[in-house]
């Protein structure tokens, strides 16, 4: 797992922009995994605005998003289809862009056919993270087993917590998620990890003491080839 501590989140986001801009040019039909939550929206800002200045065409990538709540009606601002057309997809072009569907009659059905869209589109090529205070990657939540594809999840405390800034007190948060899994994630043939802010200094801290801590599934990183993580100053405080 190779770390890299730049000054700001700003200077993060600009760096893993100019990674992107190299992938797109070298594999045009990239297959990207992308995350939700507020540490890539500087990262997508910058995609948008290297889309605009030319120096990024999607047209021929396809997307797979990590996750989703549900149920969630994919038109819910709160939802991550909604987030992802507000600071991505809306102003860039991709040739298609896939996210579990809140949806879905059967969830454990859209899992299965969520996965077999990835599988069919040839796996991921590179796959963005952040990271929960908790230790999760997409909505895998710390347990004593985890779902090798994606998986109908329950989230935890934590997360409901964490995410709780962002619904008003009238509307419902719900409870649970359909989530790509440690497999799916771990089968993505580049891995990069963002981590920024001073609250994510203790968990960065955690998953550079070169353990694997079963309780917090970003460690199951460390076993793979080719993950670089970014952080920012305040987050890389504790290492
Ligand atoms: P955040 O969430 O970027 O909003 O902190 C990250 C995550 O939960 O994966």
């Amino acid at each position: 797992m190779v770390k890299i501590v730049l000054d700001t989140a700003q200077d993060v986001a600009a760096q893993v922009a100019k990674i992107y801009v190299k992938q797109l040019k070298d594999k045009p039909d990239s297959v990207l995994g992308l995350a939700t939550g507020s540490t890539p929206v500087a990262l997508y800002g910058q995609l948008v605005k290297k889309y605009q200045a030319g120096e990024i065409d999607f047209s021929k990538a396809r997307s797979f998003n990590l996750d989703e709540y549900y149920p969630m009606k994919a038109d819910h601002p709160q939802s991550y289809h909604y987030f992802m057309k507000e600071h991505l997809f809306d102003k860039v072009n991709f040739a298609s862009s896939s996210i579990p569907s809140g949806e879905a009659k059967d969830p454990k059905a859209e899992c299965k056919r969520y996965d077999k869209e990835i599988e069919d589109a040839g796996g991921i090529d590179v796959m963005l993270l952040g990271i929960g205070h908790n230790g999760h990657v997409g909505f895998n939540e710390p347990a004593v087993t985890y779902s090798m594809g994606t998986g109908f999840v329950d989230l935890s405390d934590s997360s409901i917590s964490a995410n709780k800034r962002y619904f008003s007190a009238d509307e419902v948060q719900p409870t649970k998620a359909i989530t790509m899994g440690i497999g799916d994630i771990f089968r993505s043939r580049k891995i990069i990890l963002i981590i920024t802010g001073e609250n994510k200094a203790k968990i960065a801290k955690k998953l550079f003491e070169n353990q694997i801590h079963t309780d917090v599934p970003a460690c199951f990183l460390l076993l793979h080839p080719d993950v670089t993580v970014y952080l920012d100053k305040d987050a890389a405080s504790l290492i």
